[in-house]
């Protein structure tokens, strides 16, 4: 008999619906069922701020929240965020502040 359960999130206006661990991490969710390797794990304890999301509209520790969760949020990570040639002022201000969420915002603009 399994544990795992349904879960189906609404990711950068996307459905992904996957049977996972009932306490797979948001941020896992995002970056091994979805796909979308922008959003990043660094600490895992809501510290360093590699995970962040738009969570209904406000910003959201990915690491910090079960993916089943938040299946009736709209959840954007930062690919949803601009393009390459004409980066989100979201990252733009992470390119100015940390090596990390420099690399963050590179990353999801590729
Ligand atoms: S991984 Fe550091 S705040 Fe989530």
């Amino acid at each position: 008999m399994s544990d795992k359960v349904e879960v189906a999130l609404t990711i950068n206006g996307k459905v992904y619906r996957a049977l996972v661990e009932p306490r797979l991490l948001l941020a896992d969710f995002i970056r091994h069922v979805a796909g979308l390797k922008g959003t990043h794990i660094g600490c895992e304890h809501g510290v360093c701020g590699a995970c962040t999301v738009l969570l209904d509209g406000k910003t959201a520790r990915s690491c910090l929240h079960f993916a089943i969760a938040v299946q009736d949020s709209e959840i954007r990570t930062v690919e949803a965020l601009g393009t390459a040639e004409a980066l989100h002022p979201c990252s733009r201000r992470f390119t100015s502040t940390t090596p990390c969420s420099a690399a963050t915002a590179r990353r999801a603009s590729c």
